[in-house]
């Protein structure tokens, strides 16, 4: 597609990685393997062209067998392009892209974009965030929620379990989902408290459960229930393996426990599963308005290394 001097079209494939890579993003490393992998596809993978410049590009991310992306994980400018030009031409690169990728009449996936955790405080870093969620908001799209990504490294140390808990690994799929649908009582977190605007709590739950925790191929027995010496379950952690690191991908205290502690011997022992696996990093994210979370994380070690910028059209 050609406007105004400007090209506009998806790679032709693999052979355009390193012209597709000419913006710098931290996901660039990984774009080769996802490609291999079928996580991406180039006709997902868009680029906008002034001669052999690249202004500005775009990229959705799915699971291997998806028809359709699941995150638009990637949207870039070129930073040293004069003012509103730049962010005109990053708004019709992705809006012509959305209109050629996403199935018709679709809400479009969400954006996601990793941020330096000081974004805010440099000029330079806080204007390209700033272009690229004016470039989402001109094709509709809506701030939802920034999170905080953190990582844990080996050699940190991890609290011995201080006896007030027990921990046992989880029965059965009921089991969990039981316990992931009460601790959505009162919760912080924006995605689920969204998710309850829209559906009962035990809907949410499973949606989570099948949509997230089910897809890990990490064995399902690093999974724990935390229960008080008498068997009473207080909360829960899910450690896993992602495609890329091993996570923490979801941890809980139930609503009648909080308050008094425990999230810290819970993610004590998620962090001593995966630990004992010799995995070089765990990574984890919250919402930054989960500061109870947040402060779980900042006490067992975890660093923010990063924030998440995660923006929606719902
Ligand atoms: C986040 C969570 C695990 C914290 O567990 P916890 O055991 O209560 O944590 P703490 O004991 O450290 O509590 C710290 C403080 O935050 C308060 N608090 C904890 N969760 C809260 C919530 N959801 N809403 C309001 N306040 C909360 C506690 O009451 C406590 O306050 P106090 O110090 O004045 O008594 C728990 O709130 C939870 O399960 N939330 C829902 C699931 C969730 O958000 N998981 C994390 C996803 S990344």
């Amino acid at each position: 597609m050609q406007t105004n001097d400007l090209t506009m079209r998806p790679i032709t494939g693999r052979d355009e990685l390193d012209l597709f890579s000419r913006l710098p993003y931290v996901l660039n490393e990984e774009l080769a393997d996802d490609l291999a992998a079928g996580r991406r596809r180039p006709e997902w993978m868009w680029i906008a062209l002034r001669g052999d410049r690249l202004l500005a590009r775009a990229a959705w991310w799915s699971r291997p067998a998806d028809d359709a992306p699941l995150i638009l994980d990637i949207l870039d400018i070129e930073d040293s392009t004069a003012g509103p030009d730049r962010v005109d031409i990053g708004a019709r690169l992705l809006h012509t892209a959305m209109a050629a990728t996403l199935p018709n009449g679709s809400r479009p996936p969400d954006y996601s974009r990793f941020v330096p955790p000081d974004w805010r405080e440099n000029a330079v870093t806080r204007q390209a965030v700033e272009d690229r969620m004016t470039v989402l908001e001109r094709t509709g799209a809506r701030l939802f929620v920034e999170r905080l990504r953190l990582e844990w490294r080996p050699g940190s140390p991890v609290p011995e379990p201080d006896g007030r808990l027990a921990f046992r690994p989880v029965r059965d799929r009921e089991e969990l989902v039981a316990l992931m649908s009460s601790a959505l009582d009162g919760t912080l977190d924006a995605h689920s408290r969204d998710d309850l605007t829209r559906m009962p709590e035990h809907e949410a739950a499973v949606r989570h459960y099948e949509d997230e925790l089910a897809r890990y191929t990490s064995p399902r027995d690093w999974w724990r229930i935390a229960t008080l010496p008498g068997g009473e379950p207080v909360g829960f952690v899910v450690p896993a393996r992602n495609d890329y690191n091993a996570i923490i991908a979801y941890i809980a205290v139930l609503p009648s426990h909080r308050g008094n502690g425990y999230i810290d011997a819970i993610l004590a022992e998620g962090t001593r599963i995966l630990a004992g696996q010799h995995v070089p990093r765990i990574r984890a994210s919250t919402d930054l308005g989960n500061v109870p979370m947040a402060n779980a994380f900042r006490r067992a070690g975890y660093i923010n290394f990063e924030r998440e910028i995660n923006m929606t059209w719902s």
